[in-house]
């Protein structure tokens, strides 16, 4: 076993898409894999963190020595997130959150009646930006470490940068896409980390427990340099 730099340590990680049922046999996700999270996870537990995993729907078996939560909605996610955070020193949102869900959830299944058939959608909690918020109005002492992610087709550092600030995160980790071997059901990432000031490192292509790995050297050496100051 190597150096425990993050013992005594909570880190809070969500992974997988969030499940939004229409009724009883269907639903609304995404091509989430839960891969970067779980990534995540295994790289903070062999550093000595105590890890919490929230986890919507995913493909891969969870991993081994961290504490597993298994949510279906973006609001289970959103409730299992919040009711962490007084005890969480680091939060990262590698979950795939739908925006929005079926405005109704019919208690039977649904049939087949007419020709055509309109779903209502609306707005799912932005967790993050709940998170953001959250942490605002917290002592310095007690504001976790915040880390997003963010998939883009286009503009990838505006957009990064963008949500940077309006969910007021410490790090987001931007993917683009539309590139060969990044994002959702892949082994590989290809990432480039953003903190208030700009980019931060550009990754070349990686598998994701690498990319683990450096995102938390990058998340220990920003909160080492936040006490010194
Ligand atoms: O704005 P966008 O959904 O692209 O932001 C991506 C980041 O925000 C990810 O870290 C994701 O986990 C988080 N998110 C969230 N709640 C939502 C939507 C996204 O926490 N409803």
């Amino acid at each position: 076993a190597g150096p425990k730099p993050l013992s005594g340590q909570r880190l809070v990680v969500t992974a997988g898409g969030t499940v939004e049922r229409i009724d009883p046999v269907r639903y609304i996700t995404n091509d989430s894999s839960g891969k970067m999270g779980f990534a995540i996870a295994e790289a903070a537990r062999d550093r000595g963190a105590e890890v919490t995993l929230i986890c919507g729907k995913t493909e891969a078996p969870v991993p081994n020595g961290v504490l597993v939560v298994k949510v279906d909605s973006a609001i289970q996610m959103h409730d299992e997130v919040m009711k962490r955070l007084p005890d969480a020193d680091i939060v990262v949102k590698a979950a795939a959150v739908a925006d929005y869900r079926p405005l109704h959830r019919a208690e039977h299944k649904m049939k087949k009646t007419s020709e055509s058939l309109t779903l209502e959608l609306v707005r799912n909690p932005d967790i993050l930006q709940a998170v953001g918020e959250w942490k605002s109005g917290q002592p310095l002492k007690d504001k976790p470490f915040v880390v997003g992610f963010a998939a883009e087709t286009t503009d990838v550092e505006k957009h990064a940068m963008d949500k940077l600030n309006r969910k007021k995160c410490d790090l987001i980790v931007a993917n683009d896409i539309t590139e060969a071997g990044a994002g959702f059901g892949t082994e590989t990432n290809i990432v480039t980390v953003y903190g208030a000031e700009g980019p931060v490192e550009q990754l070349p292509q990686m598998i994701k427990r690498a990319v683990a790995e450096r995102l938390m050297d990058i998340v220990l050496s920003r909160m080492n340099r936040g006490k010194e100051q």
